[in-house]
């Protein structure tokens, strides 16, 4: 009699059923979802050409939501007007757009709070009192720039590496 061998073959029994278990599991876990690699050099192309002044559009990158705006000029003067020394998290619009672009806004369409989806890329949508974005969820309100300006969000919309293929297609990431 030996309990050693004993312990083994039940450990042994135990590992093969949690292989089994996997092997089950993996192939549909993989058909959902590209792996963290893949999705991390994953790039977006957009086409900014039937973006009109004053909207935007929601699309995604990297299985997040994606807001893509093109601002007025007088979401623009707003934005600019702010004196950036009052801001949560300070940045100008300048900072957070592109050399000769200023009305283009790509941010990610997600709260920095906890993660919702904000109001105001889609048509009629409730822009908040900053006149940028509003998440429904805790009432976090964002500006023409997707600053943060009220609210529990302590950063401002992130915004993702993107760069200017020409005038009209961006490739985000
Ligand atoms: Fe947006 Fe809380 S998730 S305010």
């Amino acid at each position: 009699h030996d309990p050693r061998r004993r312990d083994f073959i039940n450990i042994a029994a135990v590992s093969f059923a949690g292989v089994g278990a996997v092997a089950i599991v993996l192939p549909l876990i993989n058909q959902m979802n590209p792996s963290a690699d893949v999705l991390a050099q994953s790039t977006t192309e957009i086409d900014l050409s039937k973006i009109l002044p004053g909207q935007a559009i929601k699309t995604s990158f990297r299985k997040q939501p994606l807001f893509v705006r093109n601002l007025t000029p007088k979401e623009i003067s707003e934005a600019d007007a702010v004196d950036v020394s009052t801001l949560r998290d300070p940045q100008t619009l300048e900072e957070r757009t592109k050399a000769g672009k200023k009305n283009w806004l790509i941010t990610l369409g997600v709260c920095t709070h906890l993660g919702c989806v904000p109001l105001g890329a889609g048509e009629g949508e409730n822009k908040g009192p900053f006149g940028g974005y509003f998440c429904p969820c805790h009432g976090s309100a964002y500006d023409t720039a997707a600053r943060i300006r009220k609210g529990p969000a302590p950063t401002n919309l992130q915004v993702p590496d993107y760069a200017f293929n020409s005038d009209t297609v961006v490739t985000v990431g």
